[in-house]
């Protein structure tokens, strides 16, 4: 039988667990977790809160969950406003959850290319109190470190201290939407909790670059995270014998962390290799974590969907993210040789469907 050669690189959260993740998850110690009593769950917690470098923490299913919990927390007055990025996650991708579950109206500020918010800006769309009989009342602000939409870029300590000085000089909260605070952490050469350090809660998924299979944790104050469980309950994101997934996340911690700076390497030679590649366009400086974004060319004879279904015969798995664009993910399940193979297969396909096109 031929065992087709599948790299699949659609995102970080589409690996599988490994035999040791498998093996603690057998072996785990577990109990009720609605009623607190999972030893496995509340190591994993405690282990979290040490690594954010918060007071307390909670398991939830996923990050949407974590955000909409953290949010809604933050929010919990009727007619807040928050001020978040126009392409942050949590205003595109999911399901406006803030608003249709929270009723918590969104401010959008516009991401600029490295994922950050001008600070002026932010500071502009502040509501003015003394106008509360028009406004909504601003009560957080979001921030997301690596920013997913602008290609998994880095937001820097010296940024996220200066937004949550802004936070605090209006008495607003500040949440950072860390899925991937890791990629971050690791990437700038800074722990988690220095990177998180202004921050009132902090979010980091345990099923993307770290490879556990599900879940996500929210750090924050002891009485933050005491109300978040009581909000988890509400949404039915409780689980009784949650230790089996919570077993899987603590082996993610200990073998997974170490790898992410090899799939940042890995993320910068795919992204030189595509902008080698004629047609294909990469904005290579702007790879800093795992996630690299290329573009046909304009006026390339190639469509998006030929390409997208010439890779995928190929066994090529990617994202496309817009009529020219792209999206490949790194993570500890692409091998160097993968990265390789990817680049031949994607060469040969341009080179395929440019010929057939009778273009360039
Ligand atoms: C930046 C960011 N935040 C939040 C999420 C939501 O995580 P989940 O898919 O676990 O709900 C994602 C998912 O891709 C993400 O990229």
């Amino acid at each position: 039988m031929v065992v087709k050669r599948i790299v699949d690189l659609r995102s970080d959260t589409v690996t599988k667990p490994t035999e040791s993740m498998r093996a603690a998850m057998a072996s785990a110690e577990v109990d009720d977790d609605v009623l607190g009593y999972d030893p496995t769950a509340a190591r994993l917690e405690r282990e979290m809160a040490k690594i954010m470098g918060k007071e307390a923490a909670l398991f939830v299913p996923s990050g949407t969950m974590a955000n909409l919990i953290s949010v809604l927390i933050h929010c919990d007055i009727r007619g807040s406003e928050v001020i978040l990025g126009d392409y942050s996650h949590i205003h595109i991708y999911e399901n406006g959850g803030i608003s249709t579950i929270g009723g918590v109206h969104p401010r959008t500020v516009k991401n600029k290319e490295d994922g950050t918010m001008d600070i002026d800006l932010i500071e502009q769309a502040i509501r003015d109190p003394s106008f509360a009989i028009c406004y909504p009342t601003t009560r957080l602000i979001c921030l997301e470190n690596t920013h997913a939409h602008s290609g998994g870029r880095c937001l820097s300590i010296e940024y996220t201290d200066k937004v949550g000085e802004l936070a605090k000089k209006y008495g607003l909260k500040l949440h950072i939407d860390g899925a991937r605070i890791f990629n971050a952490s690791v990437a700038l050469g800074v722990p988690v909790h220095r990177l998180v350090q202004a921050a009132d809660s902090v979010t980091a998924c345990l099923s993307k670059g770290l490879g556990a299979p599900a879940g996500t944790v929210i750090a924050g104050s002891k009485s933050f995270i005491s109300r978040a469980k009581i909000l988890r309950k509400t949404l039915g994101g409780a689980m009784r014998q949650v230790g089996i997934i919570c077993a899987a996340a603590l082996v993610a911690l200990e073998e997974n962390v170490g790898k992410l700076e090899s799939d940042h390497k890995k993320a910068k030679i795919l992204a030189e290799g595509l902008n080698k590649i004629k047609g294909l366009i990469v904005d290579v400086a702007s790879v800093e974590t795992n996630i690299v974004y290329f573009d046909i060319q304009e006026g390339s004879s190639i469509t998006e969907v030929e390409l997208f279904k010439s890779l995928e015969a190929h066994g090529i798995l990617v994202m496309p993210e817009g009529p020219f664009k792209f999206r490949v993910v790194i993570h500890h399940q692409i091998s160097e040789s993968d990265v390789q193979y990817t680049l031949s297969c994607i060469q040969k396909a341009v080179t395929g469907l440019s010929a057939q096109n009778g273009g360039n």
